[in-house]
């Protein structure tokens, strides 16, 4: 694909030089989101950071991505305050909104609502997430992230061996995942939920389809033995019909350091897309895994910067630029100790 003026809705657009050359990009800006440098290549330019669902991360990250390199963003949080709680089409919102921004991010919580919006969108749209469907900027920074912790072990993500737990069904973060994953070799994915939340038939179909080899079980314990890394979600209440029913399968699949140390591997690196549920009756992933170096979940937020910085300076076409108005910084950074 080609990034420049294009929308990011969905990890089919990509193959696996489209991934490479968005990762030597977020190579580059490296120094830049740890702010060992300042580029102020986007100067002028205005990010329409449009969130109509709850976001913490996604939405920060996105918008202080665009603030690194030099461009000024524009927000809206809920539903309720926009136009659409006055019965404004998708369409209305993204013909107007187009015409006071240079690119737009988009949560939606229906599923192709993105696309929708992005079909009168006047400026390239990326999705922010849309319903259960797909969340692509997650699964490049996961996948950014799998690559560095590997690279720590002279691992590749050819050959990779990976448990995917939890909310499979509802999980727009872990679609998006799969999708990505079955763009490499040899990948081996265990797929741990309860029977209820199993990854959608469609998404297997693709996976088999590209020869990933799936095992699909609800066991905790068997499932994460013998894998490079474990992925733990949610059980997306959001996104079921009665909210009542999550409360079921809240807390089946939860991982604590006796429960690592007595089944993984001694390097197998745990990620979660966060938020984490931590009420008691769920406790995904405990806090006795705090100690545990290769908890990873900080580091892959982290990573949601350079990733973001990197989507939008292909998509603005700013990639060749960055270093014309390289400066270094002049403040301190950190805590004093
Ligand atoms: C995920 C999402 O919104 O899909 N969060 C995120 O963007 N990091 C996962 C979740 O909400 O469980």
């Amino acid at each position: 694909m080609s990034f420049r003026g294009n929308h990011i809705l969905s990890i089919d657009q990509f193959n696996r030089n489209d991934i490479e050359q968005l990762f030597s990009v977020a190579d580059k800006l490296e120094p830049f989101a740890s702010k060992e440098k300042i580029t102020r290549v986007l100067e002028g330019a205005i990010l329409g950071n449009m969130f109509f669902e709850p976001s913490t991360r996604t939405r920060i990250s996105f918008g202080a991505s665009f603030n690194l390199l030099g461009g000024s963003v524009r927000e809206i949080t809920e539903v309720g305050s926009s136009s659409l709680a006055k019965g404004e089409s998708l369409a209305d919102t993204a013909q107007v909104l187009s015409g006071y921004s240079d690119i737009i991010v988009m949560r939606h919580p229906e599923n192709d609502s993105v696309k929708k919006f992005s079909e009168a969108s006047r400026v390239p749209v990326i999705n922010g997430g849309d319903g259960s469907n797909e969340h692509p900027s997650q699964a490049l920074l996961d996948l950014y992230t799998i690559r560095k912790e590997l690279s720590q072990n002279d691992k590749t993500i050819d050959n990779l061996r990976i448990a995917l737990v939890g909310d499979l069904k509802y999980g727009r973060a872990v679609h998006s995942l799969c999708k990505i994953l079955s763009k490499y070799k040899d990948v081996k994915l265990n797929l741990i939920s309860p029977d209820e939340l199993k990854l959608p038939e469609d998404l297997i179909r693709q996976m088999n389809d590209s020869r990933v080899s799936i095992n699909q079980t609800e066991n905790l314990e068997k499932g994460i033995s013998e894998v490079d890394i474990i992925y733990v979600t949610r059980v997306q209440e959001e996104r079921f019909k009665n909210k009542k029913d999550a409360n079921k399968y809240r807390g089946l699949l939860s991982l604590n350091q006796s429960i690592y140390t007595a089944n993984c591997e001694p390097n197998t690196v745990i990620m979660h897309p966060l938020p984490r549920d931590s009420r008691s009756d769920a406790n995904e992933l405990d806090s006795d895994l705090y100690e545990n170096p290769n908890l990873a979940i900080f580091r892959q937020a982290d990573n949601g910067v350079v990733i973001r910085m990197a989507m939008f300076a292909l998509v603005l076409g700013v990639e060749e630029k960055i270093e014309e108005t390289s400066k270094p910084v002049n403040w301190k950074v950190g805590l004093n100790s």
